[in-house]
């Protein structure tokens, strides 16, 4: 069986129906401003095609990871506020999951209107482990949108959760994909067939944990994996340098040193590093070897040497995928090696590069340089999801699609 399109569903006819979408609108706010909207835009297209065949829209969303229960700092009010003028129409905020006001909002839609319901993830049976737990709140989701209702799939960046509103819920309602996931694999399948060659991989981020399974699987299929931000202090201990007081993940070093020697010819590491004294924006620091880390100095950045060598390999890159920033970008101090692997990134697609930027830090990097649009191939709402695809591993909230 192959996954149902939005277009399939609207074709069946969805005037005066509840249709429930989840969509991932896990944004980052600071101090109540949404820094990166990236995710509120990418979701329009699908509310809107529903909201306009007639369909009383049901969304459910998360934001970051409360714990427990409700957490008013987790609301999704500022996102509410910015779907509303992305999508030009009052998107009303739910006060509850799957509670009193939930139902009611629900229930009072009618033709062409678009409710949010609060941070799905408010509900501790969203993320639960017992399969019952999560079973009976995607039946409470499935009834805000009643007999005849639908479920459409459109939060790509949590495809990878087995969660309530992403995986269960497809189980009880016919469902489809919306049109950002179907555009999402469509491009990573491209990733993972017709790469031309030569395919550059830049990865970075503070875990070198989260990285492995794509090291390993990507390793055999790209001409270089460059390696820069927090988690290249563990591969520069597993080749003997001493790093300071750079993040380092101690358990993982044996492992990055056998990827080391087996990838020899694949695996690209910084040659220099910005060196600070604490980890805070205004920390004095210094440009050093990498075989020159001071004991009492921690690594925030790849150093400019690194950043040439990097542009010049992506240079010649057909095909690039990226993956984590270069170091602690927030800090202007440190963002230079993100921002210029970001501009090689944008130079090698002006000159016909495939590139796709995945990870919502390394998306708001290049969204951060306002650049226009096409500058780079595809920027993917998910950073885990498309890691966890191009590892090849199954991504419950796709298979559920599928049956
Ligand atoms: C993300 O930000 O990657 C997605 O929204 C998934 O969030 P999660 O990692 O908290 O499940």
């Amino acid at each position: 069986m192959s996954i149902k399109t939005l277009e399939e569903l609207l074709a069946e006819g969805v005037s005066g129906r509840g249709v429930l979408v989840r969509c991932d609108l896990n944004v980052p706010i600071d101090d109540g401003t949404i820094t990166d909207p990236g995710r509120i835009a990418a979701s329009v297209p699908t509310l809107k095609a529903l909201a306009n065949a007639g369909a009383k829209v049901v969304v459910a969303a998360h934001l970051g990871r409360p714990k427990g229960g409700p957490d008013p700092k987790l609301s999704l009010a500022p996102v509410a506020a910015a779907l509303s003028e992305q999508l030009g129409q009052d998107v009303p905020l739910a006060t509850d999951v799957v509670g009193l006001d939930a139902r009611a909002s629900a229930e009072g839609l009618t033709a062409g209107e678009v409710l949010l319901l609060e941070n799905v993830r408010f509900d501790p049976r969203e993320t639960s482990k017992d399969d019952g737990e999560r079973l009976a709140l995607a039946r409470e989701l499935a009834e805000l949108v009643g007999d005849d209702g639908a479920f459409v799939s459109d939060g790509f960046g949590v495809v990878h959760r087995k969660q309530a509103s992403v995986y269960d819920v497809a189980t009880l309602l016919p469902h489809y994909a919306g049109k950002l996931i179907a555009g999402e694999v469509k491009i990573l399948e491209h990733l993972t067939s017709s790469t031309e060659r030569p395919y550059a991989v830049v990865l970075g981020g503070a875990k070198v944990s989260d990285k492995l399974g794509v090291i390993e699987k990507l390793a055999t299929k790209a001409d270089s994996i460059v390696i820069g931000g927090g988690m290249c202090f563990t591969f520069l201990a597993a080749q003997g340098h001493s790093v300071g007081t750079s993040l380092v993940q101690p358990e993982m070093i044996d492992t990055c040193r056998r990827l080391c020697e087996t990838y020899a010819d694949v695996l690209r590491l910084p040659v220099d590093i910005v060196a600070a004294e604490k980890f805070a924006a205004d920390s004095p620091s210094e440009v050093v070897a990498v075989d020159a880390i001071p004991d009492d100095k921690m690594g925030l950045d790849i150093g400019p040497e690194s950043v040439t060598r990097f542009a010049a390999l992506l240079s010649n890159a057909k095909t690039i995928f990226w993956n984590g920033p270069m170091g602690v970008f927030e800090f202007p101090a440190f963002a230079a090696g993100t921002k210029g692997v970001a501009e090689a990134i944008v130079a090698a697609t002006a000159k016909g590069a495939f590139s796709v930027v995945g990870g919502g830090d390394s998306a708001a990097a290049v969204r951060g340089l306002n650049l226009p649009e096409g500058a780079v191939s595809h920027i993917s709402t998910g950073g885990g999801a498309s890691l966890e695809y191009l590892e090849g591993k199954e991504l419950p909230g796709l298979a559920v699609l599928n049956t």
